[in-house]
């Protein structure tokens, strides 16, 4: 089980250290993995708040090349320097924003694999996608040019664009079927099983809903990551779901 906390580009020195306060007293669970995205210059000041908690680091985003003349972008090299274990490549934001397509999402994602980074590749249909019918067709496509030729391991995470922010989820019928759907594409491309993460709107009140749905290996969670109260009743939520799995 993974909880994904992504910071996006919120919460200063001030706010991450108030946050990780909090942390200290916490008894985290061997079971349930927990990884923090800060804000880029934020990255080795968090590394040293949480050195002592099993709580690791992960990049937003990294670039397609090692190093070179490109103005604000950040090299896989560097994140992994930085004590980064993981990387966010593709999240809605950067496509929409960054203007990134899907042969630079792939492109991004095989670098960082190959720089030691481990992945978690986002994917999600927008509203217009879902309602037509369309998702599973159009996830399908977006996968298979974003996912890189060459891994060991990979994290995706389905994150529908118009759940983002908004508060609105799929049911737990579609989230299954997507999940499902996303493990099967990749085990016929690449022969490799992989995690899938649910993100979009995740929170205190819905965590334990999507917990219970078969094919949900973890969440991503955006604004409710930013509150730590939050943060970890989410955390104990995937502790208790896996301890009343057993
Ligand atoms: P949200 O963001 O939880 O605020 O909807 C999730 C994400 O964008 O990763």
């Amino acid at each position: 089980m993974f909880i994904a906390a992504n910071w996006k580009m919120n919460l200063d020195k001030f706010s991450i250290s108030e946050f990780c306060k909090n942390l200290h007293n916490y008894k985290f669970s061997p079971k349930v993995e927990a990884c923090i995205f800060p804000s880029m210059p934020y990255m080795d000041y968090l590394n040293n708040l949480i050195k002592n908690l099993p709580i690791s680091v992960g990049g937003q985003n990294c670039h397609y090349k090692p190093d070179g003349p490109f103005t604000g972008e950040v090299s896989p090299k560097f994140l992994v320097d930085n004590g980064c274990e993981y990387v966010i490549i593709g999240h809605s934001e950067r496509r929409i924003n960054g203007n990134e397509s899907n042969n630079e999402i792939k492109l991004r994602a095989q670098l960082a694999v190959n720089s030691k980074l481990k992945v978690i590749l986002c994917v999600g249909e927008n509203a217009t996608d879902r309602e037509k019918g369309h998702a599973l067709k159009f996830i399908e496509k977006q996968l298979l040019e974003c996912l890189p030729n060459d891994f060991k391991s990979l994290i995706v995470a389905y994150e529908p664009v118009w759940s983002i922010g908004t508060g609105r989820i799929p049911n737990a019928f579609d989230i299954n079927e997507m999940h499902m759907h996303i493990k099967k594409i990749v085990l016929n491309k690449s022969n490799k099983k992989i995690k899938v993460l649910y993100g979009g709107s995740v929170n205190v009140e819905n965590i334990n809903s999507i917990l219970k749905i078969t094919n949900v290996d973890g969440v991503l969670v955006g604004g409710a990551s930013l509150k730590v109260k939050d943060f970890l009743a989410i955390y104990s939520a995937a502790v208790k779901h896996l301890n009343s799995s057993l």
